[in-house]
């Protein structure tokens, strides 16, 4: 079902998430698509938890692998956790494990061998160069014991040199992909954050207390999500249809309910029925 929510953002509710996941990466892979086509370049801020992982994998396979001119993707994270790149919560582990990895192996991220060589019955995913991904410099961060403001900084810091250009001075990527927390938050902005009002391209935020995983994190400043091009934002199970009506029908500042920012026009949010049973459309 579709409906535009008095926010002008539109609402799919898929039947279940498994169609939720599919939807959205229909809506990804068009929207890369198309902005890769009329200007040579995508950048997509890409997020993590649970959410991307099985979007990620229809994106990786037929036939939407075959959809994107996948050279011109930049690929960017809005957040991550504060440990390094291999971690199991680092939110990159999902991208190089089913959307990026299989690529590299592949030799069409440029390191060599050809698809036969893949393990068979694995994917190849998608060849994105190796020099597209800019995930957050976590490892190098943690190794040299630079810290996260550090690395915060250095995001911004590469963003402003080979990131999207800026729209009324935030970095305005094509595409934001987004996940929200049962407390309402997105990115790494929990209620009450700090990062609202701040001027900062990316922060480090000290470990929430109130939602998993209790871990440091590194967010693009919030205020990307007024400039993006797109948003995408998946959302599924029952637990998260309080937020979802008070972020798409409420009037709550975004420092109350940081989900509010993504409940604009451009924005898509993508609902199982669980995630929507408390929306009156
Ligand atoms: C993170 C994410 C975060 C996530 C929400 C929803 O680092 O965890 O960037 O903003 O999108 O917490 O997570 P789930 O999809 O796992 O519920």
């Amino acid at each position: 079902m579709t409906a535009t929510g008095r926010s002008g953002a539109e609402i799919l509710v898929a039947s279940d998430a498994e169609s939720a996941a599919g939807l959205a990466a229909e809506r990804v892979a068009s929207i890369l698509r198309t902005s890769i086509e009329s200007t040579g370049r995508a950048d997509w801020a890409t997020t993590g938890g649970s959410t991307p992982g099985p979007v990620y994998r229809r994106l990786a396979v037929a036939p939407l692998r075959e959809s994107v001119p996948w050279t011109g993707l930049h690929l960017w994270w809005g957040d991550d956790r504060f440990v390094p790149s291999d971690h199991p919560l680092s939110n990159v582990q999902a991208a190089d494990e089913i959307l990026i990895g299989r690529a590299g192996l592949s030799g069409e991220s440029g390191i060599g061998e050809y698809a036969t060589d893949i393990t068979a019955g694995r994917d190849v995913g998608a060849p994105i160069p190796a020099l597209n991904v800019h995930p957050f410099p976590t490892t190098k961060a943690i190794g040299e014991g630079l810290g996260p403001d550090w690395c915060a900084a250095a995001y911004a810091d590469e963003l402003r040199a080979v990131g999207p250009a800026p729209r009324d001075g935030w970095p305005a990527f094509d595409l934001v992909l987004l996940g929200i927390g049962p407390d309402g938050h997105l990115l790494s902005v929990f209620p009450g954050s700090a990062a609202l009002g701040r001027p900062e391209w990316a922060l480090a935020i000290p470990a929430p207390t109130h939602v998993e995983p209790r871990l440091p994190r590194v967010t693009l400043n919030p205020a990307i999500i007024g400039v993006a091009g797109a948003i995408v934002v998946v959302v599924n199970g029952g637990a998260k249809a309080g937020v979802v009506a008070r972020a798409l029908q409420g009037e709550e500042e975004p420092g109350v309910l940081p989900a509010r920012l993504a409940a604009r026009g451009g924005a898509t949010w993508i609902l199982d029925p669980d995630a929507a049973s408390r929306l009156d459309i």
